[in-house]
């Protein structure tokens, strides 16, 4: 029987998937990312492991692992933890889970968006410090996002999502900037190419949606910060990594822009100093794509993936090196 780890626990359908093609399915129980010393113990031997994105998986977690693992299913859409090309060169097949948060990150990202302009963490803090004595004209403005424009940077699968639902639900416009540009999607939702730069410059709200790669570390660095507009929130849904959060936190303290919404962390789970001290910005765990939904398709694609590989078959889902 050929054994499957699974690095931590996941929705209950992908378990179920793994146990029914008759996998030896071990499971890290403790609800907590497995210490690197227990993951290299645990991944020898397994013909299959069933990453996620915080178990870095490279070339010493492969010699750990042994020469007999065919797949590691990383059970997210980024797959910057995994060293593809180690795992090419070695010939282990390496899958993620596509489009299965596109929707839920999508949503979470206007949640931050709208928690942003509505100033809502604040409020509601306002509100159960018992400082709500009455109605106030001067009370907590925030921005109406109606009219405004949307930077949307990476237009991936979630990158359009975002700006198909600003502009339909939200009479947004929107700029868009990606290494290629897509002349279909600017006709089909009215929205514009534009560099970085003057995205940065025009737009109301700054979404982030690139994958992360040497060359979108830091892409959003206190330069780029200084183009924004001191109106302007940014709003971060894709990697921590993407903004330098030092940056961010000095620009968010001397109001260089007006907010930050964030998911990821440059160094998760531990925030930058001062991060959490700041009223103007809105904090998440890690949960844009912490759906019920997203989660167990999640876990069927990574699972499946595993047992494809395992049967010989060529899941759709491989992460191409
Ligand atoms: C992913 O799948 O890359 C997400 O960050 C998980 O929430």
């Amino acid at each position: 029987m050929a054994r499957v780890l699974v690095t931590r626990r996941i929705p209950e359908n992908g378990i179920a998937l793994l146990k029914d093609a008759a996998l030896e399915v071990d499971v890290w129980e403790q609800d907590r990312v497995m210490p690197r010393k227990e993951l290299l113990k645990r991944a020898k031997g397994a013909e299959a492991v069933l990453s996620l994105l915080t178990d870095k998986v490279d070339a010493e977690f492969l010699d750990a692992a042994g020469p007999q693992l065919k797949i590691v299913a990383n059970y997210a859409v980024g797959y910057d933890n995994l060293d593809v090309a180690e795992l090419a060169r070695r010939g282990v097949k390496a899958a993620n889970t596509p489009d299965s948060l596109t929707a839920s990150v999508a949503e979470h990202t206007f949640a931050l968006m709208m928690a942003a302009a509505k100033r809502i963490a604040e409020a509601d803090r306002f509100v159960r410090a018992g400082k709500y004595v009455g109605w106030d004209p001067m009370l907590l403005h925030g921005l109406q996002l109606e009219g405004k424009t949307l930077g949307v940077l990476g237009l991936g699968r979630i990158g359009m999502q975002v700006a198909h639902k600003a502009v339909n639900g939200m009479g947004m416009k929107v700029l868009y900037h990606d290494i290629r540009r897509n002349e279909a999607f600017e006709r089909e939702e009215g929205a514009a190419y534009a560099t970085v730069e003057d995205l940065l410059r025009q737009s109301d709200v700054v979404s982030l949606h690139v994958p992360l790669l040497p060359a979108t570390r830091h892409l959003i660095d206190a330069e780029k910060i200084g183009m924004m507009k001191r109106t302007a929130i940014l709003v971060n849904t894709a990697r921590g990594p993407v903004i330098d959060e030092k940056a961010l936190v000095a620009a968010l303290r001397e109001r260089r822009i007006a907010y930050a919404a964030l998911d990821v962390y440059e160094d998760e789970p531990r925030l930058a100093q001062g991060l959490a001290d700041l009223d103007n910005v809105v904090l998440t765990p890690h949960t844009a794509s912490a759906t019920v939904e997203a989660r167990s398709t999640m876990a069927r694609l990574a699972a499946q993936a595993i047992i494809d590989v395992l049967s010989g078959k060529e899941p759709s889902n491989l992460i191409k090196a």
